[in-house]
């Protein structure tokens, strides 16, 4: 990682009317970005322990819960600056388990070779133990989604929601002594009190009910939300319902990735939401371009970051095989 304030150049990897893709640390590269230039950030960073993406100076492989959470704090704190101060931050984040490294994050730990694993952190890259005192025994859920929130919320930023990402796909797992794993996390924070945000842009239709008692608690639970300020019944909101904070978006993986990437739904709906139309949308782990893919969909600019080439080189092919190549979008 670059030294604390130092700045680098901006190292463009590929640029066209909508779309800048910088290669490198996304420390060092968000603070080539100017003040306020973002309207918008949604982000899906290498969760803690999880996998290797192969670059050096990768995150997520922090040795210490706290290790990590002080990376995204200062990546966060620099992205903050980049925004807009009515711009909006949509983190995607996993958990994982400790003794877990290279596991997903949340199977069983590892079997060591010729060890017992004793429940500490393993050194960054290997599944091999070092001793690092302090930290949960194996198997502890550590809760590193809320542990970034937290810092972020520290350093100024305002937690609007947590959504739940269920995922109705997700991968089995094979542990007998626990439930599976089937939701991430999704926080949306803001900069100020006041920000952009368009709740029409992602309304849902209302569910009709099925049954007479059903149609009864429909309309007394409208009615108690939608009378207006003279005390009149309006009706349910003609827009469509909140879509609230749980969303089940089943994972689409793209195809050349051999990482995780997010479905474009998730960005789509963030960047619907989050991003006032003709802005800018910036992902400083923007991977395959997924972010991106979703900002060109809808009318907005983009920048993306990355440590590594190859995921820029996905990123470019699939904008230029243009926009459907994944099926219908929700
Ligand atoms: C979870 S993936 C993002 C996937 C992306 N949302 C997508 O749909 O393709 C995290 C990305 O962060 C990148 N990365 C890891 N450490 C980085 C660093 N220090 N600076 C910039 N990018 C980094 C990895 O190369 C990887 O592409």
């Amino acid at each position: 990682m670059t030294a604390q304030g130092e700045r680098t150049a901006p190292r463009s990897y590929y640029s066209d009317d909508i779309v800048t893709l910088l290669l490198g640390d996304s420390l060092a590269q968000l603070r080539t970005l100017g003040d306020e230039s973002i309207n918008c950030i949604v982000t899906s960073p290498p969760y803690f322990g999880l996998r290797n993406y192969e670059a050096d100076g990768q995150y997520g492989l922090e040795q210490t819960p706290a290790e990590y959470v002080e990376t995204m704090q200062s990546v966060f704190s620099e992205a903050r600056r980049v925004l807009t101060n009515d711009g909006t931050l949509w983190l995607n984040l996993g958990d994982s388990y400790s003794g877990s490294w290279g596991n997903q994050g949340r199977g069983e730990p590892r079997p060591m070779k010729q060890q017992v694993h004793d429940g500490r952190y393993p050194n960054k890259g290997t599944h091999t133990g070092s001793i690092r005192p302090g930290q949960p025994p194996a198997k502890n859920l550590l809760g590193m989604p809320w542990r970034t929130a937290f810092a972020l919320q520290d350093d100024g930023w305002i937690l609007r929601n947590e959504i739940v990402w269920h995922k109705p796909n997700a991968m089995p797992e094979s542990v007998q002594d626990r439930l599976s794993s089937r939701h991430e996390h999704l926080f949306m924070f803001s900069k100020q009190p006041q920000y952009w945000f368009d709740l029409d842009s992602v309304r849902e239709p209302h569910k009709a009910p099925s049954r007479k008692a059903g149609a009864r608690a429909f309309r007394a639970r409208d009615l108690n939300h939608q009378r207006t300020a003279t005390g009149s019944y309006e009706g349910p909101d003609s827009r469509g319902r909140n879509p609230g904070d749980v969303w089940e978006i089943a994972t689409r993986p793209y195809p050349e990735a051999h990482f995780a990437t997010f479905p474009i739904d998730l960005p789509l709906r963030c960047i619907k939401a989050g991003c006032r139309p003709g802005g800018t949308v910036l992902d400083p782990f923007s991977g395959s371009g997924t972010t991106g893919d979703a900002a060109r969909r809808l009318g907005r600019k983009y920048v993306g970051i990355d440590l590594n080439a190859s995921y820029h080189d996905l990123a470019v092919q699939r904008f230029a095989q243009g926009v459907l190549d994944f099926g219908p979008a929700a």
